[in-house]
């Protein structure tokens, strides 16, 4: 049993109002609201434990690496990674794309070789590639997509060839919602002995993944999109990989010895973990992950695509609506805009009736361009948002659409 009611008396947030209307908060694909447990548990860590981790031999020293370290097991048990030497603790999904690009650029790719990124990819899975092309003269090979947005896996595997080196993909489309066939993608990839890193930034929050199953060799993640705190992300890597992989940032912590002669790394996971850590911050990620495997991550999926379904039935009887993303497999993520009125337009005044979206290109300029247009009004749903919510919002869009 879903009970949404009990769900959102978790988030103290909700039951605020902007401009004395009860807030619809549908911004997140951006960022999702913390519950009290998951805001609780860095208080009570700062009042109570905090001490630097790895570094001490006293008390509070031990009980906060203690609780740094289960929070590694807490992630590898939720993402089914293999062990916690491949569960990286990094700043968000865009540190850990930039760790990735950065160092398997450095260890496997030069001039000429090839990276596979999709037309549908945020900003931070197209400009680390990119550095690395100035860099080190690599190339960028794109996979298309339907006007409905789905990727096109026989041009996808027309592109690999003896200099494809990676191939770095979506899970889900931050503005499209399309669900990659990512376990189909990897096991392409594969045959052409070529890694996958997978960037999971809007999959994460909504259903459950599987490092086993999708058998990628990389997954990013961040930790605030899945109700936790900003500032911490992870990255996941086979071992096999991870092992061969230079380290990122050098400084305490990654290291094993140090002298001016010659400085050994420290082992996994640690050698890509330069300086202090925000144990803190992962402390309260692992609160969070326990938090919606509560819920159950089927059960938020169910709910999530209930919803969305709803949206969308609703959504498409708008007069002049026009909807970006249509696959069938599609996310929690509903992109929009209405006749002539810009989406600026349409965010500023749905604002106005305490409806939070997103609108801009969402740090993804080159769909844009694939799409013909500036930019979107984007709703995205959490396991919190109700369908009353998805009501308001369709008012909402009609209201502001007679005003034109
Ligand atoms: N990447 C986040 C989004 O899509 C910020 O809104």
């Amino acid at each position: 049993m879903y009970d949404i009611d009990k769900i959102r008396a978790d988030f103290p947030i909700l039951s605020r109002t902007v401009y004395n209307r009860p807030l619809v908060y549908l911004d997140n694909g951006a960022t999702t609201q913390k519950p009290r447990c998951v805001v609780e548990a860095m208080t009570e860590e700062y009042y109570s434990v905090n001490a630097n981790v790895h570094r001490g031999v006293h008390f509070l020293s031990q009980k906060a690496t203690e609780l740094h370290e289960a929070s590694r097991e807490t992630v590898r048990s939720f993402i089914n990674a293999q062990s916690i030497n491949e569960i990286v603790f990094t700043r968000g999904t865009t540190e850990s794309i930039n760790l990735l690009a950065s160092c398997f650029g450095d260890a496997f790719m030069n001039e000429g070789d090839e990276v596979i990124v999709s037309v549908m990819e945020h900003h931070s899975n197209i400009v680390p590639w990119q550095l690395l092309a100035e860099r080190k003269g690599i190339k960028l090979r794109v996979i298309p997509m339907t006007d409905s947005g789905v990727l096109m896996l026989d041009e996808y595997e027309k592109l690999f060839n003896d200099r494809t080196r990676i191939v770095s993909v979506a899970h889900v489309s931050n503005v499209l919602g399309t669900v990659n066939p990512i376990k189909e993608m990897v096991r392409i990839a594969h045959a052409h002995g070529v890694p996958v890193l997978v960037d999971g930034a809007q999959s994460t929050p909504h259903f459950a993944v599987d490092m086993q199953l999708l058998d990628c060799d990389f997954f990013a993640f961040s930790a605030h999109k899945i109700y936790g705190p900003t500032g911490v992300g992870v990255l996941y890597g086979k071992e096999k990989w991870l092992d061969k992989l230079p380290p990122y940032q050098g400084g305490g912590e990654m290291i094993k010895n140090v002298s001016f002669e010659k400085t050994t790394f420290n082992e996994l996971p640690y050698k890509f973990e330069a300086g202090t850590p925000d144990y803190i911050g992962t402390h309260a990620l692992a609160v969070a992950l326990d938090y919606v495997s509560k819920i159950g991550m089927d059960s938020i999926y169910s709910h999530e695509r209930e919803l969305t379904s709803y949206a969308m039935q609703q959504m498409q009887q708008i007069d002049g609506i026009r909807i970006f993303g249509t696959a069938a497999d599609k996310d929690a993520v509903i992109s929009f805009l209405v006749g002539n009125i810009h989406h600026l337009d349409m965010g500023t005044l749905l604002d106005r009736l305490g409806i939070a979206v997103r609108t801009g290109h969402h740090c993804a300029e080159p769909l844009m361009s694939r799409l013909g247009i500036e930019g979107t009004v984007r709703a995205s749903f959490a396991l919190y948002n109700t369908k009353e919510e998805v009501d308001i919002l369709v008012a909402g869009i009609k209201r502001v659409a007679s005003m034109f």
